[in-house]
C-alpha cells in the first residue's frame, strides 16, 4: 500500500513544511502549523493540467492586443463602486468577513440579480432548500438563477462547464473539496487546490467567480489569508454585529482602486444600499444636547459626516474610567492629554466615554477635532453651536494639523447644509469656494473653545 504523504501547513499563510516548526519562516507566526493529510504527489493529477497547455509566448508591451474590458454591471450601486465600476469577467473574487455578516445574503442578492446574466450559485453551507427561503426573503425572482448545493470541487467545475454562467458563487471556499486530496475540507491544502482550479476554470472561461471565505474574530482560520495572493480582487464585508449597517471594503483590486467603500443596511429584505451614509450617521434633535459634535470624515475616497458623542463626569476613583466605541482608546487618551497641557482642564480627574453613531469604526485623524469638541462640550455640558462641523488632526503641541482631503469634506458638509466647518488655518486653500458654508481656520487646540460654543461666558470655568 502506498504511504500516506503527510505535511504541515501554515494556518495562517499556506507555508508548507515537511517537519513542525514552531515559528513559521514565511510569515512568523508562532505555533501556526497543523499535520495534514496528502496523497503523494505523484498520484496527484492536477485537474486541468492533464490537458496539453500550449506555452505562452513572450510579447512586447505594445503588442499585446487588449480589447475594453466590459465589466458586468452587479445591479448593486454598491458593489460596483467597490469592484471598480462591475465585475471584470475571468475574475476571481474573494469576499471574506466573519461569520453572520451577511457574505450568503450580499452573494445570493448579487446571483439574483435580473439583467439577463446567468448565475450559478453553489452552496456547501445550506441546503438548496434554506436558499429558497432566503430568496423568497430577499424578493427578488430570476429564472437565470440556478442553486446547486454541493461540496465536491469536480462535481461544481463540471456544473460550471456544462451551465457556462457569466457569475459563478461558491459559498463557502471552506466547504469545498477535491476529490484528489485526503485531507479534510477546509485545510489548507484543500482550500488551495480548489481556488487555483477554480481560478484556471475562471480564466479559461471568461466566468467571473465570487469565492465566499470566513474569517474568525482572531483571523486564525486558513483559507482567506492563503487566498489573497491567488485571487485578483479581495473585498472585506465588516460590521457590528449589534448595529444594522455594514461596510464593503476593497482590500486589493487588480482592476481598480482600493480606496472605495460600499455601505449597506441590513435590512429584513436583504442588504439596501446606503447612498447617502451621512443621513444615517446623523440625527436631528428637538433641542441641542451637550456632547455632541459632527465631523467631517473621508473613508478612502467618500466623505461622509459622523456624530461623536462624548460624556465626561467626575472620577469616582482613583483612576478614571476612559471607554471607547468604534475610535482608538489610544488616540483618545493622547487627544485628552493635549486637552490637559494646552487647554488647562483637569481631565486626569475625569471618566471620559467617547461613541460613534451607527457603530461605525473609524480610523481617520481627520476625526480629533470633532472628538475633543465633543469632550469640551460635554466638560462644559454646554451644547455647540447649531449647524456646526469639524475636520482636523490634532498634533502632540496641540496644533492643528490639516486632515487628508481637506475640500471633500468641507464640499460634503456645505451639501448637507452645515453653516460653518472648521479646519486647519495649515489646510491649503480651498481649490474651488464652497458656497453656502463658513470656513473656520484654527491654529491650535486652544482656540478651538472660542469657535464652538454660542457664547463665549457659557464656558467660563
Ligand atoms: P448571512 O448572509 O447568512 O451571513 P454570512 O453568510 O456572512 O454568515 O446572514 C447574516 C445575518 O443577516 C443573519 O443573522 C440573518 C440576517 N438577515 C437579515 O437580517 N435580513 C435578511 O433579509 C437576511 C437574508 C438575513
Ligand atoms: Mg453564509
Amino acid at each position: 500500500m502506498a504511504k500516506v504523504k503527510k505535511a504541515y501547513f501554515c494556518r495562517e499563510c499556506g507555508y508548507d513544511t515537511a517537519k513542525w516548526l514552531g515559528k513559521c519562516p514565511s510569515c512568523g507566526a508562532w505555533n501556526s502549523f497543523a499535520e495534514e493529510v496528502i496523497a503523494a504527489p505523484s498520484s496527484v493529477p492536477a485537474l486541468v493540467a492533464s490537458k496539453a497547455v500550449e506555452p505562452a509566448r513572450p510579447q512586447k508591451v505594445q503588442e499585446i492586443e487588449c480589447g475594453k474590458t466590459v465589466r458586468i454591471d452587479t445591479g448593486n450601486c454598491e458593489l460596483n463602486r467597490v469592484l471598480g465600476g462591475g465585475v471584470v469577467p475571468g475574475s476571481l473574487i474573494l469576499l471574506g468577513g466573519e461569520p453572520g455578516i451577511g457574505k450568503s445574503t450580499l452573494s445570493l442578492q448579487l446571483a439574483l440579480t435580473n439583467n439577463g446574466m446567468t448565475t450559478l450559485y453553489v452552496s456547501g453551507e445550506e441546503s438548496a432548500e434554506q436558499i429558497r427561503l432566503r430568496a423568497d426573503r430577499i424578493g427578488i425572482n430570476n429564472e437565470n438563477c440556478t442553486v446547486y448545493a454541493e461540496t465536491l470541487l469536480e462535481n461544481v467545475v463540471a456544473q460550471i462547464d456544462t451551465l457556462r454562467p457569466d457569475i459563478v458563487v461558491i459559498d463557502s471556499i471552506q466547504t469545498m473539496a477535491s476529490s484528489l486530496l485526503e485531507s479534510s475540507p477546509g485545510s489548507v491544502s484543500q482550500i488551495r487546490e480548489c481556488a487555483a482550479t477554480l481560478l484556471k476554470y475562471a480564466k479559461s472561461t471568461g466566468t467571473a467567480i465570487f469565492i465566499i471565505g470566513h474569517i474568525t474574530k482572531e483571523g486564525t482560520i486558513a483559507g482567506p489569508k492563503v487566498l489573497e495572493h491567488i485571487v485578483d480582487v479581495v473585498l472585506q464585508f465588516e460590521g457590528d454585529n449589534n448595529s444594522t449597517y455594514r461596510i464593503l471594503r476593497g482590500i486589493k483590486n487588480r482592476f481598480g482602486a482600493t480606496f472605495e467603500i460600499g455601505v449597506f443596511e441590513m435590512t429584513g429584505k436583504g442588504l439596501k444600499c446606503v447612498d447617502n451614509p451621512s443621513e444615517i450617521l446623523l440625527t436631528h434633535y428637538a433641542e441641542p444636547l451637550s456632547g455632541v459634535a459632527v465631523g467631517a470624515t473621508v473613508d478612502g475616497v467618500r466623505p461622509y459626516l459622523i456624530e461623536v458623542q462624548a460624556l465626561v463626569s467626575q472620577a469616582a476613583y482613583g483612576t478614571p474610567q476612559r471607554n471607547t466605541t468604534g475610535f482608538d482608546a489610544r488616540r483618545m487618551n493622547m487627544l485628552l492629554a493635549v486637552i490637559e497641557k494646552r487647554v488647562g482642564l483637569k481631565m486626569f480627574q475625569k471618566d471620559v466615554f467617547l461613541n460613534f453613531a451607527g457603530g461605525f469604526k473609524v480610523a481617520d485623524t481627520g476625526l480629533d477635532l470633532a472628538v475633543v469638541a465633543a469632550v469640551l462640550s460635554s466638560y462644559f455640558d454646554t451644547p455647540l453651536r447649531d449647524g456646526l462641523c469639524l475636520a482636523g488632526e490634532i498634533g502632540l503641541s496641540g496644533e492643528v494639523r490639516p486632515a487628508q482631503r481637506t475640500d471633500q469634506r468641507v464640499a460634503e458638509a456645505a451639501r448637507l447644509g452645515f453653516k460653518r466647518i472648521i479646519i486647519s488655518g495649515y489646510a491649503p486653500k480651498m481649490q474651488q469656494k464652497v458656497e453656502g458654508i463658513e470656513v473656520v481656520r484654527i491654529h491650535s487646540v486652544s482656540e478651538l473653545a472660542a469657535n464652538i460654543f454660542e457664547r463665549q461666558t457659557d464656558i467660563e470655568d
